[in-house]
């Protein structure tokens, strides 16, 4: 039988890369799989929570129990987050990997290969930082935010989940090739204001539901 402890929260989790058209046939993108987000989404779902899994573009199957909803670049991403979180939910996990600029002025046309130039030059602009925008609209009663960083993995992360205004950060080193992005394992560093959780590296999967744990723990412990 189906668990229920999760029953009657609505848990909204973002997965995968963000795409970001440069004109209508290129765009800039990351390595991320959506494996981690995926298996948030049905870790919450197997505990009986209604999870909005907000994704980008992924190869993966859908989640069994999770309505999926998918979107390209980092501003329909926060528009669909924004939709999802309409009624005030419960939980809010940024696992996706959003690009933080996109392209300035899309080409509406396939851009031309200019004979004489041997450079081309692109303009970026900076797109929304969606988890700390909707942390300071209050859209989740708890933010869960990830932290993708190749040195100084404590620190920086806890420098962002005091930015973003967040409960937690799941902090992951992408610098290793046997975790992180795209890959089935995992390790993090989980870190609150003050305290600090180290479950160890495991398939995605598995990682999954200690970060669900951990998040309930949270939960019990800050009721909000
Ligand atoms: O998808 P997989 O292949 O399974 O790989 C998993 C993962 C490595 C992508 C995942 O574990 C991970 O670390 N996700 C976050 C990637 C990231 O963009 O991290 P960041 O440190 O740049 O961002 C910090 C947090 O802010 C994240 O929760 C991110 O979703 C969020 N963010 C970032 C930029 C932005 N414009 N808006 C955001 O909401």
């Amino acid at each position: 039988p189906k668990s229920a402890e999760l029953k009657g929260q609505h848990w909204i989790i973002t997965a995968g890369p963000t795409m970001e058209a440069i004109d209508p046939v290129r765009f800039i993108s990351n390595h991320s799989s959506g494996k981690m987000g995926y298996a948030l989404a049905k870790a919450a779902a197997d505990l009986g929570a209604e999870v909005t899994l907000i994704s980008g573009p992924t190869n993966l199957a859908m989640p069994s129990g999770v309505k999926r909803v998918d979107v390209k670049s980092a501003q329909e991403m926060l528009y669909a987050c924004r939709v999802a979180a309409a009624d005030q939910a419960d939980v809010f996990i940024g696992a996706a990997a959003i690009a933080d600029f996109r392209v300035k002025d899309v080409a509406t046309q396939k851009m031309k290969k200019q004979s004489n130039e041997n450079e081309m030059q692109l303009t970026l602009i900076k797109n929304p930082d969606i988890i700390a925008t909707l942390s300071s609209e209050d859209a989740a009663k708890y933010f869960i935010g990830f932290a993708a960083e190749t040195q100084n993995v404590v620190t920086y992360a806890k420098d962002k989940l005091e930015k973003k205004g967040l409960d937690l950060i799941i902090a992951n080193d992408v610098s290793r090739s046997d975790i992180g992005f795209n890959n089935d394992q995992n390790q993090v560093v989980v870190l609150s204001k003050d305290a600090q959780w180290t479950p160890e590296k495991a398939s995605k999967t598995e990682l999954a539901k200690h970060l669900v744990n951990i998040i309930q723990t949270f939960q019990t412990e800050q009721p909000k």
